[in-house]
């Protein structure tokens, strides 16, 4: 069948096109985390600082390692585990290498756990604005209506379970004909929708102050937790440390040219990020609400925003859809690996879609009882992690802690394990002075920085 490629471990399907390729891992980096959370961190940590840490950590450490996730997959040619196993074969290495992919699976369900219950607010939000709501709303209504959305257990497990099976639903037909489709129909509509709101920003909102807030130098104190926030957000955003990038470099034709297609993938992601700052923060300036209110950002206090300027229902509805959009766009990516690991193993495409999906919205509710009933339980205190809900200890535990990591276990497999030749064929690059670069990257840069990253952290 056109498309498909036979491999050792079976056929193998493949996006049509190197565009569809670059679409849709696109559409696997920008998400929640480039709306929801750029603006909120970046808003906490003082805005320019931050977002030039950032832009470092984006270049320098996490863009390497995107590459060396997509040639995993390309050269492994399966499922993460798989294709980590077919690798450690090839080498003849007795590093179990499956074993970091295996981690990474773990990684993409509890991602999808709490990224589905966000998610769903973001759906019932969309519908609450298509419904007229939030015009000429008092700030006491969009308060109380964050404050009853967490305080109602099962409603936010229903809007996780809607979210879910949306996910499911697309995963479950072929890749051309789900992810591919889904992202070709929904990026460019995100972008449509995100420049409408920049435009609206500069017309309504102030402006300037949000490009003086995200571009210019304010003071803030540079910190070992700054840089492991900075680093956690590149990795988060891009998408990598899992196995969803290892699993779309997989399915990505021979015909990818795999430096330049992250060149723009990860154009795409910062220009989504800044774009939704720009929309963002003009309009909670203008307002005089708080820049700096966390992850509360886009549910409660740009909600104030909507109450008072023109048109506020048909903008929120239009941001809303907007932040569906971009969490589908990721969640299908979170999916797919698990999907076609049970695929390997016989399974229906849409019996594992439909298990794996369920199986991350169970463990969403732990999420979602952490925004409810179990706000004040802390399950680890008793070690010293006090203060944080089983939510933050899964977002910041992966972000931290399992991305960076798994990163570290590919870089360390391409950069000295792996025949340099054969990861420049396989990259499509020409030997010049990027692929120089780039391998050194990945054998001294990369791992130098996140191992003193951790370093720090742990006697800092
Ligand atoms: N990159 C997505 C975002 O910014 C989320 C995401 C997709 C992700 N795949 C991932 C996060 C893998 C961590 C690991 O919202």
């Amino acid at each position: 069948m056109a498309g498909e490629e036979s491999t050792a471990s079976g056929r193998l399907p493949s996006f049509s096109t190197r565009l569809a390729f670059i679409i849709v891992t696109a559409g696997s980096a920008v998400g929640l985390g480039n709306i929801w959370g750029f603006t909120y961190v970046a808003g906490k940590n003082g805005g320019g600082g931050f977002v030039l840490i950032y832009l470092l950590a984006l270049a320098f450490v996490a863009a390497p390692v995107f590459i060396a996730e997509l040639l995993l997959g390309r050269m492994g040619k399966g499922s993460p585990p798989t294709a980590l196993g077919n690798l450690q074969q090839q080498t003849g290495s007795r590093v179990p290498w499956p074993i970091v992919a295996w981690a990474g699976l773990v990684g993409t369900i509890l991602v999808l756990s709490f990224y589905c219950v966000i998610a769903g607010q973001a759906i019932y939000y969309a519908l609450v604005a298509a419904g007229g709501g939030f015009a000429d709303w008092s700030f006491e209504q969009v308060a109380a209506l964050d404050a009853d959305f967490k305080a109602n257990a099962p409603g936010m497990a229903l809007w996780a379970a809607v979210f879910m099976g949306l996910t499911a639903a697309i995963v479950s037909l072929d890749i051309r004909a789900g992810i591919e489709r889904a992202g070709k129909i929904m990026m460019p509509l995100l972008f449509l929708m995100l420049m409408g709101l920049v435009a609206y920003g500069a017309v309504y909102g102030d402006f300037m102050r949000a490009v003086t807030f995200l571009f210019g130098f304010h003071q803030m104190d540079l910190s070992v937790r700054v840089l492991l926030e900075a680093v956690g957000q590149a990795f988060f955003t891009l998408g990598i440390g899992v196995g969803g990038i290892m699993m779309y470099g997989a399915y990505s034709g021979r015909d990818v040219k795999v430096g330049s297609a992250t060149a723009w993938i990860v154009a795409m992601d910062l220009f989504v990020a800044l774009a939704a700052g720009l929309a963002i923060f003009p309009l909670v300036f203008a307002s005089g609400v708080d820049a700096a209110a966390g992850p509360g950002l886009v549910f409660l206090t740009l909600p104030q925003v909507f109450t008072a300027i023109p048109g506020g229902a048909f903008v929120a509805f239009v941001f809303f859809l907007l932040l569906v959009f971009a969490a589908i766009t990721s969640s299908i990516s979170l999916l797919s690996p698990t999907v076609a690991r049970l695929e390997e193993a016989g399974w229906r495409r849409p019996v594992a879609a439909g298990a794996m999906a369920s199986l991350a919205f169970l463990v969403g509710l732990l999420t979602v009882m952490s925004f409810s009933d179990w706000s004040d339980i802390h399950p680890l205190a008793f070690l010293g992690l006090e203060g944080l809900t089983a939510f933050d200890l899964i977002r910041e535990g992966v972000s931290n802690f399992v991305l960076p990591l798994s990163g570290l276990a590919y870089v360390l497999m391409i950069g000295w394990a792996l025949r340099k030749d054969a990861v420049q064929k396989s990259l499509s690059m020409q030997d010049g002075t990027l692929f120089q670069f780039w391998h050194m990257a990945i054998r001294f840069i990369v791992p130098v920085a996140i191992i003193a990253m951790f370093l720090t952290a742990l006697f800092g």
